[in-house]
């Protein structure tokens, strides 16, 4: 049994798409999530922005005494997961191998989209999973650089026109491919999923990379022993920018009241 929180973050509200899961699946946990609003998006950085951004955002974490991370950030999982498990020493979760192996084991016809930032499709860290789990599945990839700021600002719903022009542009390679399995590469994708499960429609699976990490932390904390059994956990939110604009749309996507429970934090700090 092991009492302390669970550490989640991402550069934004995608990281959430684990911690709904998370609660679903674990509530007994206390939760302690960051978004790092300040600076989102991640995908069009370098790798080695991007690897200090994750260091910072770790650091912040780490001031609390967890169990363990989950690394809720496609972006941060493809290109910083090694080194940060070099360098803190705590069990990490990040969501390529969760996904991927997922993915790997549903696809019928081994056609997997993957959509994601532009810096996951560049590491080639879906594929590499893919391949080791699946030497017959082969990996589409599509970089949607216009998701992550159209989700941040509310863009996601059915029905927005915007979202649908721009999703049906992004996903028509993968329809012309025949994918049978998609990758939701990038934890804000799961947001879109309706718009995305319109335009593939019923024959493709989404796979989404919050829950597949959500699931996979279960799974090391039962192995580990390392649960809770607390009656109930608890959940804090920090973010690096104002904290109002969070609040609405984590309320709305979490179905709960989160007005007041948001604290800014200044991650230049860490
Ligand atoms: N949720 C992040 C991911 O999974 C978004 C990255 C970004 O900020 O561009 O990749």
């Amino acid at each position: 049994m092991d009492h302390r929180p669970i550490g989640v973050f991402d550069s934004g509200l995608g990281g959430l798409t684990a911690v709904r899961e998370l609660m679903h699946l674990l509530p007994r946990e206390d939760i302690v999530y960051f978004g790092d609003t300040a600076r989102v998006p991640y995908g069009g950085r370098s790798p080695e922005t991007i690897l200090k951004f994750a260091r910072q955002d770790m650091n912040f974490l780490c001031s609390f005494d967890l169990k363990a991370v989950v690394i809720a950030c496609g972006t941060v999982s493809t290109t910083s997961l090694a080194a940060l498990r070099r360098e803190y020493d705590l069990p990490i979760i990040g969501v390529v191998g969760p996904t991927a192996r997922a993915a790997a084991r549903c696809t019928k016809n081994g056609k997997i989209g993957l959509i994601a930032t532009a810096a996951s499709i560049r590491s080639g860290a879906y594929e590499a999973v893919v391949s080791r789990e699946n030497p017959a599945g082969r990996v589409y990839g599509k970089a949607c650089p216009l998701f992550v700021p159209l989700v941040e600002n509310g863009r996601f719903r059915v029905g927005d026109p915007v979202i649908e022009i721009v999703a049906g542009e992004y996903l028509q390679s993968m329809k012309d491919e025949g994918v049978d399995t998609l990758m939701l590469g990038c934890t804000h994708y799961p947001l879109l999923s309706d718009v995305i499960g319109k335009i593939m429609g019923p024959g493709v699976t989404l796979i989404d990379s919050g829950r597949e990490a959500a699931r996979a932390l279960k799974t090391l904390l039962t192995e580990r022993d390392l649960l809770s059994d607390a009656p109930q956990g608890d959940t804090s939110y920090f973010v690096s920018d104002t904290v109002d604009g969070f609040e609405a749309m984590a309320s709305l996507f979490l179905r709960s009241d989160l007005k007041g429970m948001v604290q800014q934090i200044n991650i230049e700090k860490y």
